[in-house]
């Protein structure tokens, strides 16, 4: 299967990878499996999943269903040891989400006449963003006959706006505290933020500069004919036919950043030779010829392999690699995406940053540079860094803003999200600091009492499973 970077799913020009299992285990709790794999081109895989997770706990709730973990697609590239049980803390997530939706690790097994089989699930394809109401008709009615049903492709298959703040706000408990990454990534994560650290300020930077986005973006003006030659080839291979005009592209702001833009950005807001910088970046496209000016400007580089432990690519094939970079993307002092177009992990960092604090986020505006570097190349330097500032200084840096579309509720989910001290609305108000303890023992007295219920009858739950399917 042809499979490229997130924009083309987003079109929905190609098939998406992931899926989505529904099945009904009983009246009262259905089953929800999310089988999902990455795509060949893109690096950033593990946020690549955070969008779908978010989204299928939030169906699974609508659904009053069960989630079940993601099933390995045995055909992945993220095969085996990686994934979401690779990458991300499962009890945790599941603990986390004990109140909101019912988690399983598989897919449940029925009995029938003293057989015991996996639920077969019947496929459905949800329509592109889906709104609340599909899930409660279609999708149901579908569970409800045929006791199982399987959602494919889930890629964009809720809508961002629900006009439900509770579900909303499960959005954020899934993607800023339910998934979390598995203790040896934090532990390399905190590693590399503390050495970092401990020689003060650090900016971290996406550099969205690799083969997939460039071949997708269309912008080979910059590349020799060998390296167009590659760009052109990823580009037939992965996407569908579009006409592109390199020049156009620019002017319009499609082309990601380069990382001599990149530095020139920095350079013309202040910062000078001595700011430490932290890259996040896939292996880099055009080989050092583009990294030399960048590195010029700004000296003191480094990314996971120069001051990690480096051994994060071992067994997992660059997830646990991306999932390193997005931790210490997310603690650093300030945030650069170069690319701020559909790239999930770019957009989620910024939502995530805005969500722990408006932590300071610098966002070029692409286009609005696009005419500024236009000129640079063609011999107009004069007032360079003075339009260069205008542009930059004139944007929020990742604080409190109103979530206009297209700006996705994963970048920004102010004020959905964001909790007041003196609400008058219970819900609008701020949860005490312990409070999955308060939870916890609320709870636990509920569910005392439905296991003596439950103790007194002679019913078991595993019957009542086998009358329902
Ligand atoms: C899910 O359960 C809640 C509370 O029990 C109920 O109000 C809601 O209608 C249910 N939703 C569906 C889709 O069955
Ligand atoms: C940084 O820039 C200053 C001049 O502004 C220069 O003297 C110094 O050598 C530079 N340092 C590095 C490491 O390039
Ligand atoms: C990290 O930087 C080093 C030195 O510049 C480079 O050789 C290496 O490929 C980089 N690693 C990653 C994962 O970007
Ligand atoms: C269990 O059953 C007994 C007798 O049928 C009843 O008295 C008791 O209240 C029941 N307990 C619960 C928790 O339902």
């Amino acid at each position: 299967m042809r499979r490229g970077p997130s924009e083309a799913l987003l079109r929905g020009r190609r098939r998406a990878p992931a899926r989505l299992w529904v099945a009904v285990a009983a009246l009262v709790a259905g089953t929800i499996w999310l089988c999902s794999s990455s795509s060949l081109g893109l690096s950033r895989g593990t946020s690549y999943y955070r969008v779908q997770i978010c989204n299928a706990v939030v169906a699974a709730r609508i659904m009053n269903a069960t989630l079940v973990l993601p099933e390995l697609d045995a055909n992945s590239f993220w095969r085996d040891e990686s994934g979401f049980v690779g990458i991300y803390d499962v009890p945790h997530f599941m603990k986390t989400l004990k109140y909101d939706v019912r988690i399983v690790l598989s897919i449940p097994e029925v009995t029938t006449n003293g057989k015991t089989k996996k639920l077969k699930a019947h496929q459905i394809r949800p329509p592109r963003d889906a709104p609340v109401t599909w899930y409660t008709t279609t999708a149901l009615e579908n569970m409800k006959k045929y006791g199982a049903i399987y959602l494919t492709p889930f890629s964009h298959r809720l809508a961002e706006d629900i006009d439900d703040s509770e579900l909303q706000r499960l959005r954020c408990r899934v993607n800023y505290h339910a998934l979390r990454f598995k203790p040896h990534i934090m532990k390399t994560s905190s590693e590399i933020v503390n050495k970092l650290r401990s020689e003060g300020h650090f900016m971290s930077i996406h550099l969205r500069f690799e083969m997939d986005m460039l071949a997708f973006a269309g912008c080979f003006d910059i590349f020799t004919p060998k390296e167009q030659k590659i760009l052109m080839k990823y580009r037939q291979e992965n996407f569908a036919y579009k006409k592109l005009v390199p020049r156009e592209r620019r002017i319009i702001g499609k082309c990601p950043l380069t990382p001599e833009e990149v530095g020139l950005i920095l350079r013309a807001m202040g910062f000078d030779n001595t700011t430490r910088i932290f890259l996040a970046s896939g292996e880099l496209f055009g080989g050092k010829r583009f990294m030399k000016p960048f590195k010029a400007m700004f000296p003191r580089l480094e990314n996971h392999s120069t001051v990690g432990p480096g051994k994060l690519e071992e067994n997992t094939r660059g997830l646990a690699g991306s999932a390193v970079d997005y931790m210490v993307c997310l603690l650093s002092d300030i945030f650069m995406p170069t690319y701020d177009g559909p790239s999930n992990f770019a957009n989620n960092l910024m939502g995530h940053r805005l969500y722990y604090g408006f932590r300071t986020t610098v966002t070029p505006n692409r286009k609005a540079l696009a005419p500024i570097f236009i000129d640079r190349v063609e011999g107009r330097t004069a007032g360079f860094e003075e339009r260069v500032r205008q542009v930059m200084f004139n944007s929020h840096f990742g604080g409190p803003h109103k979530c206009i579309h297209p700006e996705s509720f994963y970048t920004n989910s102010w004020p959905e999200c964001f909790c007041q001290v003196n609400a008058k609305s219970l819900a609008d108000r701020c949860p005490p600091e312990n409070i999955n303890d308060v939870l916890e023992s609320q709870f636990q007295s509920v569910e005392d009492m439905e296991e003596l219920k439950a103790a007194n009858q002679t019913d078991s739950a595993s019957q009542t499973e086998e009358t329902m399917i």
